[in-house]
């Protein structure tokens, strides 16, 4: 058969129905609990005002130079990430594209947990049902916690909005891209977009506003001697950005053979960038007046960052506040709808790859596989030692796994296929703003570079000192277990037969059939 008539012969990959449907859902997916929990507590820790130059130097040298080498493959390769690397790069490349979504079946795991709790959250919020005692509430009275890091006591009321955000989400996936995954970012974002301008608003007219600002934005310049700061910056940018872990090579292959791509990734990036800004004020400007209530200084505020600022921290606040319950509630929805928005195009990228390899419909492997991991992750948070699971899980997939697979797409794509220079042609060819030797030199060599010695030392750290005071035994289950699972998946799924072959289906016209002139393919 012809490369037309396979072409011909298969079904064509669903699309965006233009350049704003990509947009706002590529924005959906960036911002998400890493721009609202995440942020605004690391900026802070890592020298406060200061620390915008250690973010903006690995936004400008790594994330966005990664975001379009994410582009580049989806866009010029077509496929789920397996598909779309087994293009490029054969098995081995097959296999980080399983290694990528290995690491978005985790995420997934246990983001929903965090949806499930933000959306238990907004119901409260009303009544303030949390009580005076907020973290004896969340830890003791919602969650549960159980000294032992494993149980499989259920905590009914995690358990039921646990189970009700994976039918939202998996509903949300099975009505496909544009009716779908589209559809609800183009209701969901502009909502978050209004409901956070005017929580952040609110927020700056609050008593010691201007304190909390002046604690997140005062620069502590001997901050950026250390390399922990920097470290921070860069693991900040690729969670928060959405790349290296397959979305962003899924989401660029439901865009027309002729996308503007890079112009749409730089608009991608200053959105959630803002946002991010945008949250750290907010954020801020409230604990600046919780510590105003307080009569203390926000440095001697503790739960700045991750579950205990959102879920601790911030009920105190809205407890302290006139319109608290208003508040609270546009907090928590907002951080719902931020996180549902991610969520979608977590799930997105193992839904795709999972068609692509074993030839599943959209239902099949969205209700039969999406059921199976709703399955696993209430038992995994859905019980009384669901916290520590997922602040493992998190700090692993997160700080190792993400940050190798970054360095092992770098190095792949560009040292061992040697595709930098084709990809680099193809997003020229098709976009506005030209890329070239640059942001080769960016992607090929100073990234992967900065982000080895992160993960280096990071490893290291684990290593030596633990995290958290967890058992070593229990880190080794859920945190190293967890990266060994994905590794074993990713050196076992290149070697399963493929269901379609992804040499011919979805086959895409060359260039000059397009009319493209100087195209590379
Ligand atoms: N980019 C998403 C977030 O920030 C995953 O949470």
């Amino acid at each position: 058969m012809s490369r037309a008539d396979a072409a011909a012969a298969v079904p064509q990959r669903e699309q965006w129905t233009g350049q704003t449907g990509f947009i706002i859902s590529a924005i959906g997916s960036a911002v998400g609990l890493g721009n609202i929990w995440r942020f605004p507590g690391v900026a802070y820790e890592s020298g406060g005002g200061a620390f915008l130059i250690p973010y903006l130097v690995a936004l400008v040298t790594a994330g966005i130079p990664i975001l379009f080498l994410d582009y580049s493959i989806g866009h010029r390769f077509r496929g789920s990430v397996p598909t779309a690397l087994k293009r490029l790069g054969g098995k081995l490349g097959e296999g980080l594209g399983w290694f990528q979504v290995g690491i978005c079946v985790f995420i997934a795991l246990y983001y929903t947990a965090v949806l499930a709790w933000s959306s238990s959250y907004f119901v409260f919020s009303f009544g303030r049902g949390w009580g005076d005692d907020t973290a004896g509430f969340f830890v003791g009275e919602y969650l549960k916690v159980d000294a032992s890091p494993f149980t499989l006591d259920f905590v009914g009321a995690v358990l039921i909005p646990l189970a009700i955000m994976w039918v939202v989400t998996l509903v949300i996936l099975g009505f496909g891209v544009v009716k779908g995954v589209q559809r609800a970012n183009m209701i969901f974002i502009p909502l978050l977009i209004v409901g956070f301008l005017i929580l952040v608003i609110y927020a700056l007219t609050l008593p010691g506003a201007a304190d909390g600002l002046n604690a997140f934005f005062t620069p502590d310049f001997a901050a950026l001697g250390d390399p922990n700061v920097w470290i921070a910056a860069y693991g900040q940018v690729f969670f928060s950005l959405s790349v290296a872990f397959g979305i962003m090579i899924t989401y660029s292959t439901y865009r027309r053979r002729r996308s503007n791509m890079t112009s749409a990734g730089l608009v991608v990036a200053f959105a959630n960038s803002s946002f991010e800004i945008l949250a750290g004020i907010g954020v801020f400007a409230a604990l600046g007046f919780l510590a105003f209530q307080q009569g203390v200084g926000i440095g001697e505020l503790e739960g700045l960052t991750g579950p205990i600022l959102s879920f601790v921290t911030f009920p105190a606040i809205v407890n302290e506040m006139p319109g608290g319950p208003f508040f609270g509630a546009l907090f928590f929805g907002a951080l719902t709808l931020a996180g549902l928005t991610s969520l979608i195009s977590i799930l997105e990228v193992v839904m795709a790859a999972v068609r692509d390899k074993f030839g599943w419909s959209r239902a099949q492997a969205v209700y039969g596989f999406g059921g199976v991991l709703a399955v696993i992750s209430l038992v995994l948070f859905g019980t009384t030692s669901g916290l520590t699971a997922l602040d493992t899980i998190d700090a692993w997939t997160n700080q190792l796994g993400i940050v190798g697979s970054a360095v092992a797409m770098a190095v792949i794509v560009l040292w061992v296929r040697r595709k930098g220079p084709e990809l680099a042609k193809h997003l020229s060819t098709v976009s506005t703003f030209k890329v070239g030797t640059i942001w080769q030199v960016f992607t090929g060599i100073l990234a992967p570079i900065v982000l080895a010695y992160m993960l280096i030392s990071k490893v290291v750290d684990f290593l030596t000192n633990g995290y958290e005071g967890y058992p070593t035994w229990y880190l080794w289950v859920a945190g190293w277990g967890s990266l060994i699972v994905i590794l074993v998946f990713a050196f076992i799924l290149p070697s399963v037969r493929w269901r379609h072959d992804p040499s011919k289906f979805e086959a895409w016209p060359t260039n000059e059939q397009l009319g493209v002139k100087g195209g590379a393919r």
